[in-house]
């Protein structure tokens, strides 16, 4: 397991997403079985979302064998445009993915708490066990973003989510950012448990949050980690003057 964090810097967010992508099909490629990949929501992953329905990334993905999951979920109807996986859908799962593949958390179930145990159970059954070897991750691949306030998923500074342990997946009340609604989110030790956790940072809005997580500030996008590789590819706008990270 390695602790440290790579930071890759990319000169715009074309070349960032398209960077995204190519990491994400060697990750489907080197796993010459049923590969898992956990996205993300908010606006980072849009363009990367839109160029893997899009030529020659369409084509080089192996659909069948690939399921896509959601490491957090605004707790909204499917057909609501703040749903996460709804995103994912419309910019490429529905042209692209076998509906069989497409794994969202169940925002129809009555509260936040029974929406993340039956994902929990959705993600055990999928895995085959309860309980997370560390020799066998259960995604290849976990997409991240990093919020305003140094949250991530939708793990937020100071909330009880962030030391959960035991549950893969916990209900969160209160959102510290827009959208203001209930979330469902992965808890740290699930997403960790990839081959490869992601984060994609892009333009001077994020400059600012992103030097407090290079600073080491305890934030939770600065707690999570891989049991794997951790890489953030960041683009030159977000990239504060000081960093000689690359
Ligand atoms: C969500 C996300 C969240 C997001 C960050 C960054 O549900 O909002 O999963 O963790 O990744 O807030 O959001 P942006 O990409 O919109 O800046």
């Amino acid at each position: 397991m390695s602790n440290e964090r790579k930071i890759i810097r990319l000169p715009d967010a074309a070349a960032l997403a398209q960077a995204a992508a190519e990491r994400l099909i060697a990750r489907i490629e080197a796993n010459g079985g049923r590969a898992a990949v956990c996205l993300t929501g908010g606006s980072s992953p849009e363009r990367l979302y839109r160029l893997l329905a899009t030529e020659p990334y369409r084509n080089r993905i192996p659909w069948r064998r690939v399921h896509w999951f959601i490491g957090d979920e605004r707790f909204v109807p499917p057909e609501d445009s703040r749903n996460n996986m709804a995103m994912a859908r419309r910019l490429f799962l529905d042209v692209c993915a076998p509906p069989e593949n497409i794994h969202p958390i169940p925002v129809q179930a009555g509260t936040t708490r029974d929406a993340a145990r039956r994902y929990e159970i959705a993600l055990q059954t999928f895995y085959g066990s309860g309980r997370l070897d560390p020799a066998r991750p259960l995604f290849d691949l976990v997409l991240m973003g990093l919020g305003p306030d140094g949250h991530t998923a939708s793990l937020f500074p100071g909330d009880a989510a962030l030391d959960e342990r035991a549950r893969w997946v916990v209900g969160v009340a209160h959102a510290n950012v827009e959208p203001l609604v209930p979330r469902v989110t992965l808890t740290l030790p699930t997403l960790a448990s990839c081959r490869e956790m992601l984060f994609e940072v892009s333009g001077a809005d994020k400059r600012a949050i992103l030097a407090r997580v290079l600073e080491g500030e305890d934030l939770p996008a600065s707690r999570v980690r891989s049991l794997g590789d951790t890489v953030w590819l960041v683009d030159t706008a977000a990239l504060p003057e000081t960093s000689h990270d690359t």
